[in-house]
């Protein structure tokens, strides 16, 4: 065995291999996923793990460079000639590139897309924001050109790996020293051990770990300055006889998304109340929500909520509700009319709902079915509700004390 065909790394072994099946999963996972109809079952998902895979690869990536430029591969074997050595080095390099366009056009492209403007959240936990400062492409010529180039780059590389297989396996098996070998663990005969034992694995995979928590890191805090979850209080012109009681009230949401359905609640409201049983009619509730603190079943869908097309929080931090033109239907069943002010639309739903007075304290409890489509929710990327139901059902429980 020549000098020339000492192995590679373990680590650049198990980065090679893993980084290879997983492009090429993505290839094919990108296809078939972009050929889907919309609100196909399933699609939500697998563009969500398509974008954590890929930033998976980003990141593998950058642990691949760092270990690699502390670790030089093996030198190429002596008896290639030179145009073939000057060959597989630009497909190296080429794949390098590729191995970061691809990630990064990718990121690009999920941050502008007009028709895909939903966060990304890596494997359902860790938030990972849009690329900054790239609201000016947000529109659908410049969205498509990105779209254009990261779906173009899945075709520059296929070509490379035709070549670059074609070259390991002319280097391995013709005259010349075994090349492939030297990538392979164990198999296909012996080869000798890397030249030095592996070092920097902690610089290598620290940076990307360290890119992982920066990254991911400014995802709150750039949630934090948009103002989510700030204190409300009810209009002050107002005056309410009832203070609630805000431990045992809530208010919940939910809805159809991709078949299975979703819940959450606004962890910061108020409401102010003023009602007595004996004259409904005069009766009336102003309830101020804030945006930011609805909290969603999946991390997803908190973070969607607080998106420009959805909740605007940046924008729009509060929401209101009147209860209004309150009538008694039967014993202690109530109807009447939601007007919900939320972003720039204000719409009127009907808002049934149960009253238990026990001296006084009451227990009120209340359904209202809201359509998206007026109020302007998720317009840009699913204006049809092939995801999202049309019906948000809002569901009131109100514990509160008569003060008066
Ligand atoms: C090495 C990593 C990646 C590879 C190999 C890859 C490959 C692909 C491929 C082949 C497609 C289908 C394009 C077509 O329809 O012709 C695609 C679509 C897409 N990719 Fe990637 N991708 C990668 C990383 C990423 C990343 C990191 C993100 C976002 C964070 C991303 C977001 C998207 C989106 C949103 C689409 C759908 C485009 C559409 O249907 O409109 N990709 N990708």
């Amino acid at each position: 065995m020549s000098a020339t065909s000492e192995r590679y790394t373990s680590v650049a072994i198990t980065l090679h291999w893993l980084i290879a099946l997983a492009i090429v999963g993505m290839i094919l996972g990108g296809w078939y996923m972009g050929d889907l109809p919309d609100g196909a079952p399933g699609q939500y998902f697998l563009y969500q793990m398509h974008k954590s895979i890929g930033i998976t690869i980003l990141l593998l990536t950058v642990a691949r460079i760092i270990w690699r430029v502390m670790n030089p591969p093996p030198p190429l074997p002596e008896d290639m000639n030179a145009l073939e050595k000057t060959g597989s080095h630009l497909v190296h390099l080429g794949f390098y590139g590729l191995m970061i366009a691809m990630p990064l056009t990718g990121w690009l492209y999920s941050s502008v897309s007009v028709k895909l403007d939903v966060p990304t959240v890596l494997y359902g936990a860790i938030s990972w924001p849009d690329v900054p400062f790239v609201g000016g492409l947000k529109t659908e010529a410049a969205s498509g050109v990105v779209n254009f180039i990261h779906s173009k780059l899945a075709w520059v590389a296929i070509g490379l790996l035709v070549l670059h297989v074609a070259g390991a396996l002319k280097h391995e098996f013709s005259a010349e020293d075994g090349v492939l070998k030297r990538m392979i663990p164990g198999l296909f005969g012996k080869v000798d051990k890397p030249q030095a034992p592996g070092r920097g694995a902690l610089t290598a995979f620290g940076s990307s770990l360290a890119i992982l928590v920066i990254v991911a890191g400014a995802s709150p805090l750039l949630g934090a300055l948009s103002g989510s979850g700030q204190a409300v209080s009810a209009d002050a012109a107002f005056e309410p006889n009832w203070t609630v009681d805000k431990a045992a009230s809530s208010i919940t949401f939910s809805g159809i998304h991709d078949g299975n359905t979703f819940s959450g609640t606004f962890g910061n409201w108020d409401a102010a109340i003023q009602f007595d049983p004996t004259s409904p009619a005069k009766a009336e509730a102003r309830v101020t929500v804030a945006t930011g603190s609805a909290e969603a079943s999946q991390k997803l869908y908190t973070d969607s909520l607080k998106s420009p097309e959805w909740f605007n929080t940046a924008a729009f931090p509060s929401a209101s509700v009147e209860i209004l033109n309150i009538s008694e239907t039967g014993d202690g069943q109530y109807l009447s009319t939601a007007r919900l002010t939320l972003k720039d639309a204000t719409v009127d739903t009907d808002f049934p709902f149960s009253l238990q007075l026990e001296g006084t304290t009451a227990r009120m409890t209340g359904q209202a079915v809201f359509q998206r489509t007026p109020l302007d929710l998720g317009q840009a990327s699913d204006p049809s509700a092939d995801w999202v139901s049309e019906d948000v059902t809002v569901d009131v429980v109100v514990v509160a004390a008569r003060t008066d």
